[in-house]
């Protein structure tokens, strides 16, 4: 089969790796990809803005499956579009990725079939806002409506916090995306992102991980992409992963096939686990970066029948095997991120590699001989481990190898799995 991958980033990396290992696999491209890409890919420049281009390429070169990584091309509709022209796609239709573009979108479905969550309201002026939460009171969260990089929520501790954050969003902080706010109730508990495959009809669970979002050691600092992962989160029990699927996937799964909207891609999850157990945080409609990293290193089966059962409806006939190992990712990222960032610092010497030892490539390019750091995150160091603690040490073992001065990197990945596994 000849199958086109879309994206550019650490994620788009594993999924290139784990694809090119599949005897299914005739020839893979990657539109843009990415030098760590294109070890398995044969890169193409393509205006992914363009629907028609996309599909002009598939037919010209005989793809047959094109894989999406990001989430902005869904929301745009680019699987609708490669649908209607006879191609598979794995990732869902614009109005199933309204799960991951509208906030408000997802709690209205949350509210309709059940599905635990934090009460919430939506608003379009910020006066309104600003009552609710002084009624409400702190800790609250606000939400931008739409896609804002992962930027748009701020968890208020007090209700002067909560009302400076309804004026950034009203005031064009996030662009259209603050056009509307969601007021959410804050959760308590431990998180932990669930990822299962859908076909619009049957759910298949993949795993469980666990991602570090702020900047610095001991999880201080801004919001980023995510400075670091692993899989399996062990918050996340057998018992907790069979509640989740009741009285999380699968409603949504229902609902949004009743609702017009089948879901055909991957569902992630992003879960708070409370007192009262799960409770659905956000959803993303493709893979986590840079948990997909993480998940790719401990699946064991093919990649590319599963993906493909996916988009075809077909998810009934396929099974996943998982390393019963822990995989842990550290992200190399260029100083000043998630600030303005240096570019073009020369990346001069990369580690050698193993199955169970990767660097992925996010932001990096090449210059002539030189590897050059593009990107905010840049490399996503990933090593398998029997526990998170070894996992953890042949990780940052290999980033010490990483020669690269204009990066940082966070040295506590791992830490709260760690405890736990020390306790
Ligand atoms: P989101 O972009 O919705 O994943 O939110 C970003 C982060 O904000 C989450 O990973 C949580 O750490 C936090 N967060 C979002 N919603 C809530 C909530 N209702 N209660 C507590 N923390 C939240
Ligand atoms: N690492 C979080 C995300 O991909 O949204």
């Amino acid at each position: 089969m000849n199958v086109l991958l879309i994206g550019s980033g650490g994620r788009e990396h594993a999924l290139a790796w784990k694809l090119s290992q599949s005897p299914l696999l005739s020839k893979l491209y990657a539109a843009p990809g990415n030098p760590g890409i294109a070890d398995h890919a044969e890169l193409v420049k393509l205006d992914l803005d363009s629907h028609t281009a996309v599909i002009d390429f598939c037919r010209l070169m005989g793809v047959e499956f094109v894989v999406v990584g990001p989430e902005a091309p869904l929301v745009a509709g680019l699987a609708d579009n490669l649908r209607a022209a006879g191609i598979a796609c794995f990732g869902p239709s614009a109005a199933a990725a309204q799960l991951e573009g509208s906030k408000g979108f997802t709690k209205d479905l949350c509210a309709r079939f059940d599905i635990p969550t934090g009460a919430y309201q939506r608003f379009n002026n910020a006066p309104k806002a600003k009552a609710y939460v002084r009624a409400e009171g702190a800790p609250i969260v606000i939400k931008a409506d739409g896609l804002a990089a992962g930027k748009g929520v701020t968890v208020a501790m007090t209700v002067e916090e909560a009302c400076a954050a309804i004026d950034d969003c009203f005031e064009g902080a996030f662009g259209a995306a603050g056009a509307e706010v969601v007021v959410e109730a804050f959760l308590d508990g431990e998180e932990a992102s669930f990822f299962c495959l859908c076909d619009g009809k049957t759910a298949l669970p993949l795993a469980t991980a666990q991602d570090h979002k702020r900047v610095g050691d001991g999880d201080t600092g801004p919001n980023t992409g995510g400075m670091g992962a692993y899989s399996p989160a062990p918050v996340m029990t057998p018992a907790l992963i069979e509640r989740t699927m009741k009285e999380i996937i699968e409603p949504t799964m229902r609902g949004m096939a009743e609702m017009g909207h089948p879901f055909q891609g991957v569902f992630f999850a992003g879960l708070m686990i409370t007192a009262k157990g799960p409770e659905l945080i956000e959803y993303n409609v493709r893979f986590g970066d840079p948990e997909c990293q993480v998940l790719m290193m401990r699946l064991a089966s093919d990649l590319l029948p599963l993906l493909h059962a996916c988009a075809t409806g077909t998810l009934d006939q396929v099974k996943a095997e998982w390393s019963d190992d822990v995989a842990l990712t550290v992200v190399m990222a260029a100083n000043g991120y998630p600030g303005a960032y240096e570019k073009g610092s020369v990346i001069a010497h990369l580690p050698e590699e193993s199955l169970d030892a990767k660097v992925f490539h996010a932001g990096t390019a090449r210059q002539g001989d030189a590897l050059v750091a593009t990107g905010g995150r840049v490399l996503n160091v990933t090593a398998t481990g029997k526990t998170v603690l070894e996992a953890q040490a042949r990780a940052y073992a290999l980033l010490d190898q990483v020669d690269w001065k204009g990066g940082f990197c966070r040295r506590d990945i791992g830490w709260r799995a760690v405890a736990r596994e020390k306790a």
